[in-house]
């Protein structure tokens, strides 16, 4: 059978799961292959000789389990970043974040950057590779999330500007003297029902709390009393109002509060007024 057959073959057995069902067995194809689109483009009336390995990867991708930890990477800020299991997948969302701590740090020499929550660490390496001079302290409390941090500054060769860190919160850095305070917390409500493909990703990444905002306000106490000037989180859609009453509640010269690309408030930066 061709390559071409093949994908003919097997796309419904994902329509399911996903709006793009062909593209999504193209991409198993080219990952069994080690090979790019453009190959894959070209040979498309090639003869595919792994067909067993497709049916196994495609069975395990029809129970919605997400195609990023399959293949082993995931697009972000148009990179592509190595993935595991036990580590929350990047979110295009995401990039708005780097983008608004990109603006306030291109301002400042020499920036000091403490990360709350790593994850696989795509927030502390793009800001490493479009920030000259920066220094970046990345934590997380998942051991998995450390190690995959860690390769991932590897692959892009930004391990010397970034220090990762086992820790909840900041109860393992030994001097809080950063400029900037950036994470992407847990912000899901503990009893939220979770779609099928993101039960595969770990609960720790994603419960903030009973009420899903408890680790969002901890993170802005702990920022405002460790003297750090610049906040930008990540937050729920709907967590803006509780966020901004506590924020107003605190010394500050700016907060801007920003939307994501469906139009959700999805977080926000603070410029304290210490
Ligand atoms: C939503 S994920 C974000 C991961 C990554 N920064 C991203 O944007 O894709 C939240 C991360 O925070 C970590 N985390 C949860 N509670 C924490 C705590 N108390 N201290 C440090 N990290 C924590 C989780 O292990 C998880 O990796």
């Amino acid at each position: 059978m061709t390559i071409k057959q093949t994908i003919k073959k097997y796309n419904h057995e994902l329509k399911e799961v996903t709006h793009i069902p062909s593209k999504e067995i193209e991409i198993l194809i080219m990952y069994l292959l080690d090979k790019n689109i453009i190959w894959l483009h070209l040979n498309y009336d090639k003869e595919f000789e792994k067909e067993n390995e497709l049916q196994k990867i495609v069975k395990k991708r029809a129970t919605h389990y997400p195609i990023e930890y399959i293949i082993g990477k995931a697009s972000f800020y148009g990179e592509q970043f190595l993935t595991c299991e036990q580590v929350l997948i990047p979110r295009p969302e995401t990039e708005i974040l780097v983008d608004k701590a990109k603006d306030i740090l291109e301002n400042i020499q020499n920036p000091k950057v403490i990360e709350i929550g790593t994850g696989s660490g795509i927030i502390s390496v793009m800001l490493a590779l479009l920030i000259d001079n920066i220094k970046i302290t990345a934590i997380d409390i998942n051991d998995k999330a450390l190690e995959l941090a860690q390769k991932n500054a590897i692959k892009f060769k930004v391990d010397h500007k970034i220090d990762f860190i086992k820790s909840d919160l900041f109860d393992n850095v030994s001097e809080v003297n950063y400029d900037m305070c950036i994470s992407n917390p847990p912000y899901i409500a503990n009893n939220y029902k979770l779609p099928y493909n993101v039960k595969f990703e770990p609960g720790n990444a994603l419960f903030g709390g009973e009420v899903g905002d408890e680790l969002l306000n901890n993170i802005i106490s702990i920022t405002y009393e460790s003297n750090i000037k610049y906040l930008c989180c990540e937050m729920g859609y709907d967590q803006r109002e509780p966020l901004a009453k506590l924020l107003k509640s605190l010394k500050s010269k700016k907060i801007e509060f920003y939307k994501d690309y469906s139009d959700f408030d999805r977080g926000f930066c603070v410029e304290f007024n210490k």
